[in-house]
Order: structure tokens, then sequence, then C-alpha cells
């Protein structure tokens, strides 16, 4: 949505799965008004390539989003098996809610060209990619297209996590989807954020939450209403947590205000290889660097330290996200999908 205030809003590429998190980080990038969605690309992740792309589609119709350009990219990982998390998401990817039939076309070039076409066509640096499914397409586009590498403003990305995983106890599922990808993306040389689980499982979307989403009592708020109870059921049900985490609107949230999260530079590592860490994100706390919060976790004084270009969550101001949502689907009203 544009800008209500003086100040341009953020552009941003959405590059998802959906995915029951993803469709619900698409209407915040839709209604937030300091990002402008670009484009949408997809990626085979928590349902094969066509289900999420059409889902994709569908979710852009409940948002009301016409106007911009949707493509699919990657149907595979790099290298490993394809993963598809059905207990979590269920046989169409979104299982739960009734889905409209898809009203934006589907663009006949590939996600990462696409990309490529819309890093080109902005300034250098204003445009962030958010990536909030397995990083296949982002590789790959950094592989393709290395000339427009430093064009991208940053990548922030969900995935990953410092303390612990979810598929196994070191990986999260966007990175063990694809670690080949994930580590070609956070050796880059442009800035990476990393919004993992050690955010994303502090907002959780408990019954008292989602009570006072359904209070706007749009037709946008009742379909994520319909969604989290689907996916709030297999979280309880794989992992017995009181409410679904909302992990891809988190990364969105981080871009339209920054101050939702704390961050600190790091150098971060993909494992590859390994007989239990395979996708593993491994923060190397020992040299980190905080720019604005000299309390930051092992932070350096070493003027000669030069600050990593990745950076990871370990913070998140919860009540922020929350009305951050709110605001964004009370903007979007009634699309009468
Ligand atoms: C991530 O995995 C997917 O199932 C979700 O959409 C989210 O992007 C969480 O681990
Ligand atoms: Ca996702």
């Amino acid at each position: 949505m544009n800008a209500d205030s003086t100040s341009p809003a953020q552009k941003i590429i959405l590059d998802c799965d959906p995915g029951h998190d993803d469709a619900i980080a698409m209407l915040l990038a839709h209604g937030n008004p300091n990002l402008e969605l670009l484009a949408v690309t997809t990626v085979a992740g928590n349902q094969t390539l066509e289900k999420v792309t059409t889902n994709a589609r569908a979710v852009a119709r409940v948002a009301g989003i016409t106007d911009i350009p949707f493509a699919a990219g990657a149907s595979r990982p790099l290298v490993g098996p394809q993963l598809i998390p059905d207990e979590i998401h269920g046989d169409s990817g979104l299982d739960g809610p009734q889905l409209p039939e898809p009203s934006v076309p589907l663009e006949e070039i590939h996600a990462v060209n696409l990309i490529a076409q819309v890093i080109s066509e902005n300034e250098p640096g204003s445009v962030v990619i958010i990536p909030t499914g397995s990083l296949t397409n982002i590789a790959l586009f950094a592989r393709m297209y290395p000339q427009l590498v430093e064009r991208v403003g940053g990548i922030t990305l969900m995935g990953g996590g410092h303390h612990t995983g979810n598929m196994t106890p070191a990986s999260e599922f966007n990175i063990l989807a694809d670690p080949e990808a994930a580590a070609i993306v956070f050796e880059e040389s442009w800035p990476v954020t990393m919004v993992g689980l050690d955010v994303t499982h502090q907002v959780l979307a408990v019954p008292e939450r989602m009570e006072q989403l359904k209070a706007i009592g749009t037709d946008v708020a009742q379909f994520i209403a319909e969604l989290v109870e689907f996916f709030g059921a297999s979280y309880m049900k794989e992992r017995n947590y009181p409410g679904p985490p909302m992990h891809d609107p988190l990364a969105v949230a981080a871009v339209a205000d920054p101050s939702i999260l704390r961050t600190v530079h790091a150098p971060i590592y993909v494992e590859t290889q390994g007989q239990h860490a395979r996708g593993q994100t491994i923060v190397d706390f020992r040299r980190t660097w905080s720019n604005n919060d000299p309390s930051g976790l092992g932070v350096t004084d070493d003027p000669d330290f030069e600050a990593p270009n990745t950076a990871v969550a370990v913070d998140v101001d919860a009540e922020k996200f929350w009305d951050l949502l709110v605001d964004a689907l009370t903007r979007i009203g009634n699309t009468n999908f």
C-alpha cells in the first residue's frame, strides 16, 4: 500500500511458498503503509511449486492485490531431496479456509528473471528481498546475475536460528529444505538479516491474539482466523504449542519497522554436511558487532573490526509486531473476495 507518511515506502520483493504464515506475510506486505510490494515470486517448499504458486495467487485475490507481477521459480532444491511439511500446512499447502480462484495472472518468466528485472529497473540499493521459503531462487539469482547482487538493498529472510531447530534439533525448515542455496545466500556480499526461530517463536498466534485480529471484523481478518485455526491445530498436534508462530510475517514486519527486532551483526555459516546438523545456521557470537546497541552479545569495541554483512535477530518487540499486523489488516478492510 502507498505510504501515507512523508518518507517513501520501502520497496520489497516477497519470495515465498504459501504456506499459512507466508499468506499472512503477503497480507502484511500489502497492507503496511511503509512497504511497497513490487513483485511476488514463489519457490517449492511448504508444498509443490504448482500448489504454492496457485496459493500465492489466491491470497493475492484475498488481499486485493491486482497490479504487480507474480512468477514461479524453483521446483526443487539445488542439491538435496525435496522436503514437504504436509503435517504442518496440509495437502494443499494452505489447508483450512476456502480459497478463491486466483485472478492475478502468472508471468511467463521464471521467478529468478523477474527478480533480476525488478532489481535492474529500480535504483541501486532501493529494493529489499524478503524470502520466506527456501533460498533456492535467491541463490540462483546470485549465481545467474552476479552483477546485480550489489544493487540489492538487502535480504531479510525468515529461516534458521541460533539456539534451536524445528525440523531437526539443529535445523529450521527453510534452511534444511535447501542448505546449499542458503550457504550461497549467506556467503554473498549483500546485507542479510536472519529472522530465525529464536524470535519467531516469540510471536505465537495464541487465542487472545486471534480475538484481537477477528475483532477487526473484515472478510480478510476472518480468512486469517481460518488459516490460523488449521495452522494452530498442526502446531498443537506436532509440537504442543499454544499457538502457531508467525514466522514469515515477522520478517516482513522487520522491514516495515526495523525497531521490532534487536539484531546483532555476526558471521553466519550454514552446515551443509553433518550427521545431525545439516541445515543448521551457526552464528559466530565470538565476533559480533552491534552498531546501535552496545549491549549486543559478545560485542567488540575493536575499531579495526569490520562489521560482518550478516545479522541475526536476537530479540523481538512482540507488542509492536501485533500492532503492525492489526493496523495492516484494518487498512486492507473488506475485499469481498
Ligand atoms: C518456516 O517453514 C515454513 O513451514 C513456514 O512457512 C516458515 O517459512 C518456519 O520454519
Ligand atoms: Ca514460508
